[in-house]
């Protein structure tokens, strides 16, 4: 039996500080040996928002228990570990120095190769951890940050075929959750409101559902919100708002997922339609059925990572190790903290103004 890889995942780009010992077995699928999380949601609930600075300070304070339970829990001993990968962009750039400063600073002790993580492609890759996944494959990533079409070639070849023009989807879920009253983070919550509403209830915009290809926008949708929001007066108008927004995100992905899934035709000869939805909204059951049955309709393979994947992990920055620590694509310790860091980089300068990166 060959020895197969082990590799110690690290990230702490935004709000968790998380550490994660994956391997794979022998039919070459990964393994989740330990997957450990410290959420800062509590610290940052009475400001509605990530506090830099008291972000930066909980992963200082947390950074060595997570890593030494990562370690403990997988049931490996450190010198059995054969590559340190960390995030190392995009995020907060106090944030990210705390994971990535701990990861060449662990990698460097044990004398074993550094890998530094693009979270987005951590978040891309994510679907590897339980399922066999063959590439090329068109990537939904709906985040806090960011949402994008993307045309998954190989591992680090990205080609973006549409984003939003502004707000990310996570945060027009969040925005409709504080307009509504509910606590930082409210995504999940507007999820659990909208069951209770009447989706028709309010008729919201859907801004460049028309035109833009397959370029997303949602700040109009927040400006309506923010409109209707100041007339609410009991829970069930509260409800329908809730459910009404959740029907027009629900309408704007199909719309925009057809026509991205025009567009990665044209770009790829497939022999396999697949599509991939990752990143934190796609936690959302409603947002995966949605997107499940669109798939069966138009005869593409759907594939989701399981709920507990979908934020924030370490896993997914252990997944990306793994993939580049087989490829031999290791950095070295000088690589810097990325707090803007496009996984197309090609399309960053090409893009223009009030295109997000
Ligand atoms: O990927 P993630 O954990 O962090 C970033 O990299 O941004 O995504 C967090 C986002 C937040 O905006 C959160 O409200 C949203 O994902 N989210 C949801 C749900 N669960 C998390 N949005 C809608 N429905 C959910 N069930
Ligand atoms: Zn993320």
């Amino acid at each position: 039996m060959s020895k197969k890889p082990l590799i110690l995942g690290i990230e702490s780009s935004c709000d968790e500080t998380a550490a994660s010992l994956i391997t794979e077995n022998e039919q070459g699928i990964p393994v989740v040996l330990s997957n450990i999380i410290s959420s800062q949601v509590e610290i940052h609930k009475e400001f509605g928002g990530v506090v830099p600075e008291l972000a930066a300070r909980s992963h200082i304070e947390k950074i060595d228990w997570i890593v030494k339970k990562a370690i403990d829990k997988s049931g490996r001993k450190i010198d059995d570990i054969d590559a340190i990968a960390s995030t190392a962009g995009p995020g907060l750039i106090v944030c990210l120095s705390v994971g990535l400063s701990f990861g060449k600073a662990f990698a460097n002790a044990l004398n074993k190769p550094f890998i530094a993580v693009n979270h987005l492609e951590g978040h891309a890759l994510s679907p590897k951890l339980n399922s066999k996944l063959n590439y090329p494959y068109l990537l939904l990533l709906i985040s806090g940050g960011h949402t994008q079409f993307l045309n998954v070639q190989k591992l680090g070849k990205y080609k973006r075929l549409g984003t939003t023009i502004d707000d990310a989807l996570g945060e027009a879920f969040d925005k409709t959750a504080k307009l509504l009253g509910i606590e930082f983070p409210g995504g999940p919550q507007i999820e659990i409101l909208a069951k209770k509403g009447n989706p028709d209830r309010y008729d919201l915009p859907k801004p460049i559902f028309n035109k833009g290809g397959c370029n997303l926008s949602f700040a109009g949708l927040k400006t309506a919100i923010l409109r209707i929001s100041k007339n609410i007066k009991s829970d069930q108008e509260k409800f329908d708002l809730a459910a009404s927004f959740q029907k027009t995100v629900l309408e704007i992905l199909y719309k925009k997922t057809k026509i991205a899934f025009g567009e990665f035709e044209k770009q790829n000869n497939l022999k396999q339609k697949i599509f991939v939805v990752a990143g934190g909204v796609a936690a959302n059951k409603d947002i995966r059925t949605m997107l499940n049955n669109l798939c069966n309709e138009e005869n593409y393979q759907s594939v989701f990572p399981p709920v507990e994947l979908c934020g924030d992990n370490a896993a997914m920055i252990a997944m990306v190790g793994l993939e580049k620590f087989k490829l031999k694509q290791f950095n070295n310790l000088d690589h810097p903290a990325k707090p803007r860091w496009a996984l197309d980089e090609d399309a960053v300068f090409l893009k223009g103004a009030g295109v997000k990166l």
